[in-house]
């Protein structure tokens, strides 16, 4: 065994890698179950990968033929169904487990130097999720599949002097159809797979260079031993690896039970007009995106049109998205954690948090007065959270951090 273990080393750098990042990583050791996301987004990922490998091998790419062959998966390939809604669930749970992960961001103030980086990439892998999941969605061909994308991709064509010519180069033809429909495919299952995975090294990568954040905002390198180990690290393996899989226990038994008896979720994680072939002659009465893009969605429809175009609300929605992006800059608090922080933050960051849950619930409702109106109070809102932030984080009485992470 050790000779086996000698000849990989002398050729792969193996024990190097392992302990490094592993067995000699030391991680602070007061993580809390906000810590679970990260490993749980790399999961779920995995999964979305090898069930997409599946879904693939009996998915017909063909606008004649797509729905179709969907429903020769969920009725006559074995264990279809299965892959089927472990596949259809997995892109739900992504999101909730990203939320969850990004939502850790913004309460320990993981975004803030020196993990800057980690953050924008972890932005640039969520933008590429979206755009992964609203690909898979058209591949069904089903009516909110068909319907969903000519009312998105539609609003590129709201740009002005290259709209047009964009919507029919983005389309390949003047409407939805087969030529999309084969790009998406390509795209969802080759192209923005290999992104994700890229990204997620880079990301993990960002993440070990710096090392991880905490729930006290302590930062454990500047508290070194003789040894240079910091004293509040515990080694990643075994004390992590092991308290992850506690994680992924509960997620799973959580995600089965999803998969096993409400896979469509009653119309949040499958709409039920996807259970009807597209249509292109029929609109649906109502049409939204799936639950996860619908804050943005909502902010593009609160913004009115102007000389008749759409484009300030697409602007608006792009913007809505990208601001996060500037985050670690807006942030001039001297502390990290909420735990810290002044009440004027600890109050934004919970009006915050009620304007996207709000705009997300309003983007799956039709629009009426009331509604519209709302989204708008709910926008200015959101966008004032960052607007202000420089201000809101330099104001009010944060508490003292303490030298070492706290508890036992
Ligand atoms: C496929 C998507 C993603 C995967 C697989 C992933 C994976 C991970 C993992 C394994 C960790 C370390 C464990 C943990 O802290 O939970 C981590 C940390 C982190 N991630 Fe992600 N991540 C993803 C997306 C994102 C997104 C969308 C953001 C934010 C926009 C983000 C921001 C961060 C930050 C700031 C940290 C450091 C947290 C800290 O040390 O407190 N990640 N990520």
């Amino acid at each position: 065994m050790d000779n086996n273990k000698n000849w990989i080393d002398q050729r792969f750098p193996l024990t190097k890698v392992w302990n490094e990042h592993l067995a000699e990583y030391y991680t602070p050791r007061n993580f809390n179950f906000w810590y679970f996301f990260g490993s749980l987004a790399m999961l779920v990922l995995v999964m979305q990968i090898v069930t997409g490998i599946f879904l693939t091998m009996h998915f017909k790419p063909d606008s004649a033929s797509a729905f179709a062959s969907v429903e020769y998966i969920m009725r006559d390939v074995n264990w279809g169904w299965l892959i089927r809604y472990l596949h259809s669930t997995g892109a739900s749970a992504f999101f909730i487990v990203i939320y969850l992960h990004m939502y850790r961001g913004l309460l320990y103030g993981s975004y803030k130097s020196p993990r800057e980086l980690i953050w924008i990439l972890g932005m640039i892998l969520y933008i590429a999720l979206m755009a992964e999941a609203f690909m898979g969605y058209v591949l069904p061909w089903g009516q909110m599949s068909y319907w969903g994308a000519q009312v998105i991709i539609s609003l590129f064509g709201s740009v002005p002097y290259i709209g047009h010519d964009l919507l029919i180069w983005i389309l390949g033809d003047y409407a939805v159809g087969d030529p999309a429909l084969n790009r998406f495919f390509s795209l969802h299952v080759i192209a923005l797979p290999l992104i994700l995975v890229i990204l997620v090294f880079l990301h993990i990568v960002a993440l070990h260079t710096v090392g991880s954040n905490n729930p006290d905002g302590v930062e454990i390198k500047k508290n070194k031993d003789k040894d240079g180990i910091p004293k509040d690290g515990i080694p990643f393996h075994p004390y992590y690896s092991v308290k992850d899989i506690v994680g992924v226990v509960v997620f799973l038994m959580l995600f089965s039970a999803v998969v096993f008896f409400a896979p469509a979720m009653n119309g949040y994680f499958l709409e039920h007009a996807n259970f009807i072939e597209a249509n292109p002659l029929k609109t649906p009465d109502h049409i939204a995106p799936l639950w996860y893009l619908t804050p943005f969605y909502s902010v593009l429809r609160a913004i009115p049109p102007m000389f008749g175009s759409q484009f300030p609300g697409v602007v608006g929605m792009f913007a809505a998205l990208l601001i996060l992006l500037a985050l670690p800059w807006l942030d001039r608090s001297k502390v990290k954690s909420i735990r810290y922080r002044s009440a004027p933050y600890k109050y934004a960051l919970g009006i915050f948090v009620i304007s996207f849950v709000y705009l997300g619930y309003l983007g799956m409702q039709p629009v009426t007065p009331t509604n519209a109106l709302l989204a708008r109070v709910f926008t200015v809102l959101y966008f004032g959270f960052f607007i202000l932030m420089p201000w809101f984080t330099s104001i009010g009485k944060t508490k003292q951090v303490p030298e070492r992470v706290t508890g036992k």
